[in-house]
């Protein structure tokens, strides 16, 4: 009996998230990661390829597009930007319209599960009082269409990712001295963050998903899940990266990013917390095997960036 190869179309995958997942399904072996890309001539989808990805061309905003890129495909992680500047201009709910496009054409081309990286609802969780952070929002929308929609698929909430210290100069030197500060606008030092390292975690996440959606599918299958390696506050973050970097690291909240919706984003964060209600680890992960990174060992492996 031949086998068809078991393909997972990545989204995002030339981006942080995406590109976690693609490295785990490569390590891996079981599944055959497919890249989806706007342009499958850059940089980053050709290294995709070179290690042993597929790399397919489509664009979220393109339905069409979506159901080419996904033929043959079993299983589906998605992810949308909000802030890619061609998503953006389209406004506020563009997010939203093209996590449907993609739960839409899943459905059309009988995807037999997909995962969703997503995020809490502000608006609802703070009762209103934080409305306008729309890259939460906007997430939390698809989840509700993607349970409506009869698509199998689990909800993957990530957290604050740690590859922003330097993807967002999170962490920076100052100025004329050995110190190093860590900066989050508006929140509370003694506040719980909850941390994700993309690169290590995310990935095996969402492989120990798809890996067994089938076998334990009443674990797996309408459940939501928490790739957060770690929850404690930015006071005690800096003392782990200090101990770790060996000079002194502070954490400085600042007073704006700059953007009022990232503004309110952080004061949500801080007030009201990613996920109050969750245990984490996870335990539903680390029954399906996962096994999260620490800090500490986040904070060794950066060294070199801060040397
Ligand atoms: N930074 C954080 O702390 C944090 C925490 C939680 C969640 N998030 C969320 O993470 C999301 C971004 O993920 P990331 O940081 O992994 O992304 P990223 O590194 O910024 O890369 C963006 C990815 O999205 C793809 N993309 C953008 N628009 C697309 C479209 N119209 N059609 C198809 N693909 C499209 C890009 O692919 P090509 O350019 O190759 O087409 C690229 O792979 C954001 O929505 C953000 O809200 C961030």
């Amino acid at each position: 009996m031949s086998m068809s190869p078991r393909i997972v179309a990545v989204f995002g995958a030339t981006g942080t998230q995406g590109s976690s997942v693609v490295q785990a399904l490569l390590a891996d072996g079981t599944f055959i990661p497919r890249a989806i890309t706007r342009n499958s001539n850059s940089e980053k989808a050709l290294k995709l390829k070179a290690l042993g990805a597929e790399v397919a061309q489509a664009d979220l905003w393109d339905i069409d597009s979506l159901k080419q890129a996904l033929s043959g495909v079993e299983a589906v992680f998605g992810v949308t930007d909000y802030y890619d500047p061609k998503n953006f201009a389209q406004g506020h709910n563009s997010e939203m319209l093209l996590g449907k496009n993609l739960v839409d054409a899943s459905k059309a081309t009988d995807v037999k599960y997909f995962i969703w990286s997503s995020l809490p609802h502000c608006t609802r969780v703070s009762n209103g009082k934080y409305a306008n952070v729309y890259h939460f929002d906007n997430k939390a929308n698809v989840d509700d269409y993607l349970r409506d929609s009869g698509v199998p698929h689990s909800i993957l909430y990530t957290g604050w990712f740690l590859e922003n210290l330097w993807n967002y100069n999170a962490l920076m030197p100052v100025l004329d001295s050995d110190c190093l500060e860590l900066t989050a606008a508006r929140y509370d030092p003694q506040s719980p963050q909850y941390f994700t390292w993309v690169e290590r975690d995310l990935g095996q996440c969402a492989l120990a998903l798809l890996k067994q959606y089938k076998d334990r599918d009443s674990e797996v299958l309408s459940r939501t899940f928490y790739a957060i390696s770690a929850k404690l506050n930015y006071t005690q973050f800096a003392s782990i990266l200090q101990e770790a970097l060996g000079k002194p690291v502070s954490f400085v909240p600042s007073h704006t990013t700059g953007m009022q919706e990232m503004d309110d984003m952080y004061a949500f964060q801080s007030e009201f917390g990613l996920y109050p209600q969750t245990a984490i680890p996870d335990p539903h992960l680390i029954s399906l095997g996962v096994k999260f990174h620490t800090l500490e060992e986040f904070s060794q492996e950066i060294k070199g960036r801060y040397a």
